[in-house]
C-alpha cells in the first residue's frame, strides 16, 4: 500500500515541477498590512476583473470593515452589480456566456493568491506577462499561463508587449526569451507594476481575510512574550535571592 502510495506521489513530481513552469516569477512584495494598498486593490479589482471573477468567499460588508473602508462608500464606488452589503462579489456574467466567450469560465479568484506556485508573485507576474498573439482567439497570450484564454484586460493602462524569440530555437517550437513593450500603455511601467501590487496585495488579503488581524497581532504577542520572559527573570532573581 505504502508502495503504492509512493510510486503514485513520484509520477506526480514531473508534472508538480512543469505546473511551477520554468518562468521566472517577479517578486510582488505584496503586504496584506498596507491598507492604502488594499483599498486601492479593491478599487481595481471591482472596476477591471469583478466583471468575470467572483470571489464566492468574500462578502462586500467584510471587505468594508478590513479595509475601514464606510460601507455607504462601499456600495456607491465598488459595487456594480444590484448586489446588497451583506452578499458575496459576484459576477453579473453568466457562466455559460464566459464558456462560449472566451472558451472557459472565467475562475472564482477567492484562492488564486493561495494556490498558484508562488503564491501572490504568480499573480503579479502574470498580470505583466501578457503578449499580443494573433493567433489566440481573445489576441492575447501569457507566459506565465501559455494558451490562456483571458485578454489582458489592463492594457490600456500597461501597453501592448510583443515577445522576443530566443534566436537558435527550432522555428517549430520558437521560445520566448522576454517580452518588449510595443505600444506604451496610460501608466509608466514603475505606475504599472505599483497598481498590479495592490491589485496582488487585494487578492492577498481575499485569500485569508484573517491575515490582516493574524499578522498584526503578532507584533503584540512578542511584546507579550518579551514582557513576560522579563518579569519571570525578576522573579527568578527575586527566589535565587533567597537562596543564595
Ligand atoms: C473578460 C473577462 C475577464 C476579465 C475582465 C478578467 N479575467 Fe482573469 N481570466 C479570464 C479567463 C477566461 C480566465 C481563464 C484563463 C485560462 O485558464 O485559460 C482568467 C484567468 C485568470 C487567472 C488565472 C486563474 C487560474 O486559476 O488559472 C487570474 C489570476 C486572473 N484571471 C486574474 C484576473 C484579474 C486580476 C483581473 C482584473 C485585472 C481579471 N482576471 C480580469 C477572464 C477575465
Amino acid at each position: 500500500m505504502t508502495k503504492r502510495l509512493a510510486a503514485f506521489l513520484l509520477a506526480l513530481l514531473p508534472g508538480l515541477a512543469f505546473a511551477a513552469g520554468d518562468v521566472k516569477l517577479l517578486e510582488s512584495n505584496a503586504s496584506v498590512n498596507n491598507i492604502a494598498s488594499l483599498q486601492r486593490g479593491a478599487a481595481m479589482y471591482m472596476s477591471y476583473c469583478s466583471g468575470c471573477h467572483a470571489l464566492g468567499f468574500q462578502r462586500y460588508s467584510r471587505i468594508a470593515k478590513d479595509l475601514e473602508l464606510p460601507e455607504e462608500l462601499v456600495m456607491d464606488k465598488l459595487v456594480f452589480t444590484d448586489a446588497k452589503i451583506g452578499d458575496h462579489v459576484k459576477v453579473a456574467m453568466d457562466p455559460a456566456d464566459g464558456q462560449a466567450w472566451f472558451g472557459k469560465t472565467p475562475p472564482d479568484l477567492s484562492l488564486v493568491a493561495r494556490s498558484k506556485p508562488g503564491g501572490p508573485d504568480w499573480v503579479y507576474t502574470f498580470l505583466k506577462s501578457f503578449y499580443v498573439d494573433e493567433t489566440r482567439p481573445a489576441g492575447w497570450n501569457n507566459t506565465v499561463l501559455p494558451g490562456s484564454s483571458m485578454p489582458h484586460v489592463l492594457w490600456e493602462l500597461q501597453g501592448s508587449q510583443r515577445p522576443i524569440y530566443q534566436e537558435g530555437a527550432a522555428e517549430a517550437l520558437p521560445v520566448i526569451e522576454r517580452l518588449e513593450m510595443a505600444s506604451p500603455g496610460s501608466m509608466s511601467a514603475q505606475e504599472y507594476d505599483a497598481a498590479i501590487r495592490d491589485l496582488t496585495n487585494f487578492l492577498t488579503y481575499v485569500g485569508e481575510p484573517a491575515a490582516i488581524k493574524r499578522t498584526s497581532m503578532g507584533v503584540w504577542v512578542i511584546l507579550f512574550l518579551a514582557a513576560f520572559t522579563f518579569l519571570a527573570w525578576l522573579l527568578k532573581h527575586e527566589y535565587w535571592r533567597d537562596v543564595h
